[in-house]
């Protein structure tokens, strides 16, 4: 191979790569050599590009391009991977099945951005340019929240939201299931949590405290196997679906349901309609309703493989537990100093079952210091809970919300659609979004798993509006989390040929020349 080109725009960077000139070109004749344990990331390649390039892309002993698992390159983790692009031959290789499935995304965006479309496009050939790869993350957790809670997704925009995370490199996605306005999740053992809690009369208009409604019904849940569906679509593409399930606070769509939850069983209450944190929580001194949590995390469980499991833990006023004698006598026996520490009390007994199950409890810190030790925790308010919460011995996951909260408004410019209110969170913002704080030289940083972006849904009720708001931001996300620090005007020059794929995709995004005249 010849001299250094320009480099492709990939996002997130690879670690280390360098291009040459020449080419390789996929055609009707392309074969696939694939080895003993590859086949998953040969199928993905073949399922992706099948729209766009009506590739087959057949078997073969002899195939021009091959996908191997090579012990070699164990080095590089589990997501690691190198890739080789010559004239006449591709190979993928990766210690691990999926660093194989992040190779296949990367062979993705080397091709012509029409090959990302889901239609198909010009027939003949596809130009991947010579490559020397060797590419894996610097964070393990690389992830994107979305709130079904608020306002329902139908399960193919769910397909849809996984496929793009993939594209980036991202690995979770952290399905906010419930809350006070809405419980997504089916439950066979409680069928009321969806009849009842899955459908509210109406919505509140503009933020919390607001005195408007709009009159409107919203609902919906899913089926189990639509969710199970979605974990295996998710697998395929190396994504980990983290389902949460909200207790002991946001839980008023399930206490419309089974009014017994709560402080006051005779208590009918509705699915809230209203935004903003609810006052009405479990009733967690009773035996029963750990019974009905447990009962609900078992299922979850047999639909979710996923190593965490999230139960929420944040935004739990304890006054009705202070106006309980029952919850008071509870407190007391228990030896707890008041009604406050039932909190950390019940999410103990909770993170206990899941333990004991094989599964990582994981919660929202509120201040890095209230979840039980055995707690993964995500820090959402401030970045010193994050260093908090590492020197407490928790594995930690930085959501800071200033950096990371894709509901606030990319920009200040009144043009922007319905986001909430208090904060704008440019791109920049997030690009610049250290997870491990500014203390990386403690010994304990790497406690820090990484960060995830959060898309809570008050003002988001379309899967346009969602896209909107997650692109390009979550780009931003993918580098830094994926990469590393890169420099924020290499991360726009990539950004521009990226917003290509993007558009072959039919992504909704804000235009990505704005943020970089706004931040430059
Ligand atoms: C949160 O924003 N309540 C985690």
């Amino acid at each position: 191979m010849s001299a250094p080109r320009p480099e492709p725009a990939l996002v997130p960077r690879p670690t280390k790569a360098a291009f040459r000139s020449g080419h390789f070109t996929f055609d009707r004749t392309t074969t696939l050599r694939v080895d003993p344990g590859a086949e998953p990331a040969a199928d993905l390649l073949r399922t992706l590009l099948a729209p766009a390039t009506g590739l087959p892309l057949r078997p073969s002993p002899q195939g021009q391009v091959v996908f191997a698992l090579d012990p070699q390159l164990s080095g590089l983790g589990e997501e690691g991977y190198g890739l080789t692009v010559a004239p006449h031959a591709v190979l993928l290789r990766a210690g691990h099945p999926t660093g194989l499935l992040r190779g296949v995304q990367t062979i993705r965006q080397l091709l012509p951005p029409e090959a990302l479309s889901d239609r198909p496009r010009r027939p003949g050939r596809w130009e991947l340019p010579c490559a020397e790869i060797t590419d894996k993350p610097r964070h393990p957790w690389r992830g994107a929240m979305l709130d079904v809670a608020r306002h329902f997704q139908p399960a193919s925009f769910l397909r849809r939201y996984v496929d793009l995370l993939a594209l980036h490199k991202l690995n979770v996605l952290h399905l906010h299931l419930t809350d006070d306005q809405g419980w997504r999740m089916p439950v066979a053992a409680y069928p009321r949590l969806t009849e009842i809690g899955g459908h509210r009369a109406e919505s509140m208009v503009g933020p919390a405290g607001s005195a408007t409604y709009d009159g409107v019904p919203h609902g919906g849940s899913y089926t189990r196997a639509e969710l199970a569906g979605l974990v295996a679509y998710a697998q395929a593409r190396g994504v980990t679906v983290m389902p949460e399930i909200e207790m002991p606070g946001h839980v008023r769509a399930a206490l419309a349901a089974h009014p017994e939850l709560g402080a006051h069983p005779a208590r009918q209450l509705d699915v809230w309609t209203g935004w903003g944190v609810c006052d009405t929580v479990l009733a967690v001194h009773e035996d029963h309703v750990l019974d009905f949590c447990t009962t609900v995390l078992g299922e979850v469980m047999d639909v979710f493989p996923s190593p965490y499991i999230h139960v929420g833990g944040d935004e739990c006023p304890t006054t009705e537990w202070a106006r309980s004698p029952a919850a008071r006598a509870r407190a007391a026996a228990e030896g707890l100093p008041d009604t406050d520490a039932l909190h950390g009390w019940f999410l103990g007994r909770i993170g206990a079952f899941l333990t004991a199950h094989g599964r990582r409890p994981t919660g929202w810190a509120e201040s890095g210091g209230e979840l039980p030790g055995d707690f993964t925790v995500i820090t959402w308010r401030e970045p010193a809970h994050a260093l908090r919460a590492v020197r407490r011995g928790h594995a930690v996951v930085s959501a800071h919300y200033r950096a990371t909260y894709l509901d606030y408004a990319q920009s200040d410019d009144p043009a922007e659609p319905p986001a909430q209110p208090g904060a704008v969170v440019d791109l920049r913002a997030v690009h610049a979004h250290d997870p491990v704080a500014d203390d990386s030289r403690t010994p304990a940083a790497g406690q820090v798993l990484g960060a995830q972006a959060q898309l809570w849904t008050e003002f988001v009720t379309t899967p346009d509006h969602v896209e909107y708001l997650t692109y390009p931001r979550l780009c931003a996300l993918a580098d830094r989390t994926w990469t590393g620090p890169t420099d924020w005007s290499d991360f726009l020059a990539r950004l521009g040929p990226h917003t290509e794929r993007l558009d072959a995709l039919g992504v909704r995004h804000r235009p990505s020349h704005r943020s970089g005249e706004e931040a430059s």
